[in-house]
């Protein structure tokens, strides 16, 4: 049922407002109108490069239905349509489905056979002394200051070193790539003067392709520019480092940001943690995740009339996941909205979807974050932050993009 009162979930104001997504608005719509249709905004004022507005959809706030929906892609396509809320049609659809997460199902699957690799236990096991390593020098840099600002002098730091190696951007374009990550998450600041940063961000990655095919080495890039089998083409390229720049960044910065905020809210929660780190470590992590899911929604469409929970559903509908209604859902996670790093099925969160576009850098994401808070924890303990921290303007991400923080120095031994 919708009726014309109803919150639009595109309202670009709602996620800020309510310092991350709307819960009170998921839970009601959970108990009452659990796929519920969210008609396009048309006070939205698109800033996403190539899109002509915001789709109309169902938004899914049960973690059964989220799950089941991401599970089947053969009845609900990431390709058709895209993954994201912007609508895009013609010549941009098609490039857009040059994204390795838009991909046809049987070229998605060979494409994820290629980079799987630098992504499994093994191979993150070999880098694991040299993430730990960063981690202690990116603390120790501001570790002697009694203050910084979190997000960016501390978070943003290993997430970029270590999206870069693996792909293997050369040092000097690093900075440029994670800048350009960051304003295409940042899609609601963008004004229409701003420079296109899909445009910036394609430059760049020819240029580092062009340089791969002269000089090949073992990185992710190269392997993809390299690869004979799938003969990937330079758009397909191009979309591979947009990914990359978006989802290996942003999202784990904003995820140790929340775990500093979180913590400083919840004492007794830090004070636990800090009793036993590498006992709580792992489930505090799933438990931030789940609590605020940075990422909070992609889309799918449907290829034939269905229903979803006894709702008919038509082809061509699009579908909202909302991982973060699903993970607050009270039928998974008991008293959803209290915050327990020692939640016994914390990990069983959707924070990095489910299915088969389930998020390949989830374990790395969890080890760089590990890592990084372990440093911060032990060597600058009272750490918190100075006022509110400011959130991403955004219907997208959940995300604190500057966070002021203090804490007593830590003195040089
Ligand atoms: C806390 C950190 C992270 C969160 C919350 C997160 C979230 C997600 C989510 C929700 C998806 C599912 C997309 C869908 O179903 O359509 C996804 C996919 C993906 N993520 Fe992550 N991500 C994180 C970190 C990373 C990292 C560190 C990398 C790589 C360095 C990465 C690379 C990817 C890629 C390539 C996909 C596409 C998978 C596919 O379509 O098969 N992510 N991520």
């Amino acid at each position: 049922m919708t009726t014309a009162q109803e919150p639009n979930i595109l309202d670009a104001e709602l996620f800020p407002s309510e310092q991350g997504p709307p819960h009170h608005l998921f839970d009601r719509w959970r108990e009452n109108d659990p796929v519920h249709w969210n008609p396009s905004n048309p006070d939205y004022l698109t800033r996403m490069p190539e899109s002509s507005g915001v789709k109309s959809f169902w938004v899914l706030t049960r973690y059964k239905d989220v799950q089941d929906v991401s599970m089947n892609q053969d009845l609900f396509s990431s390709h058709e349509a895209g993954i994201v809320v912007w609508q895009v049609e013609g010549d941009a659809l098609e490039r857009q489905r040059a994204n390795f997460m838009m991909m046809k199902p049987a070229d998605h699957n060979a494409v994820k056979k290629v980079i799987m690799p630098p992504f499994m236990p093994k191979a993150l096991a070999a880098i694991a002394p040299e993430i730990d390593r960063l981690a202690a020098d990116i603390v120790k840099s501001v570790a002697g200051k009694g203050q910084c600002e979190f997000v960016f002098d501390v978070a943003s730091r290993l997430p970029i070193y270590t999206f870069c190696e693996l792909m293997g951007i050369p040092e000097h374009l690093r900075d440029q790539v994670a800048d350009y990550g960051n304003a295409l998450a940042d899609v609601e600041s963008r004004t229409e003067h701003s420079l296109n940063p899909m445009i910036g961000l394609f430059g760049l990655a020819q240029e580092i392709a062009e340089e791969k095919r002269r000089n090949p080495d073992d990185r992710l890039l190269s392997v993809m520019v390299n690869d004979t089998t799938l003969n990937l083409d330079p758009m397909q390229i191009n979309q591979f480092v947009l990914v990359f720049a978006m989802a290996g960044h942003e999202t784990t910065r904003s995820t140790a940001a929340h775990f500093i905020h979180l913590m400083h809210r919840h004492p007794d929660q830090y004070a636990l943690l800090r009793s036993d780190f590498d006992a709580h470590i792992e489930n505090a992590i799933d438990e931030v995740l789940r609590y605020t899911s940075t990422t909070t929604n992609f889309t799918r469409m449907a290829m034939a009339d269905t229903e979803i929970g006894g709702c008919p559903i038509r082809k061509g509908d699009n579908i909202y996941l909302s991982y973060a209604a699903a993970n607050r859902d009270p039928m998974v996670f008991e008293d959803p909205h209290r915050f327990d790093i020692t939640r016994a099925n914390a990990k069983r969160h959707l924070a990095f979807g489910v299915g088969p576009h389930v998020c390949i850098g989830a374990r790395l994401a969890k080890m760089q974050l590990r890592a990084l808070l372990k440093e911060v924890v032990t060597r600058i303990p009272d750490i918190h932050p100075v006022g509110e921290p400011e959130w991403l303007r955004s219907v997208w991400f959940n995300a604190i993009i500057r966070m002021p923080v203090e804490f007593t120095p830590e003195q040089v031994k």
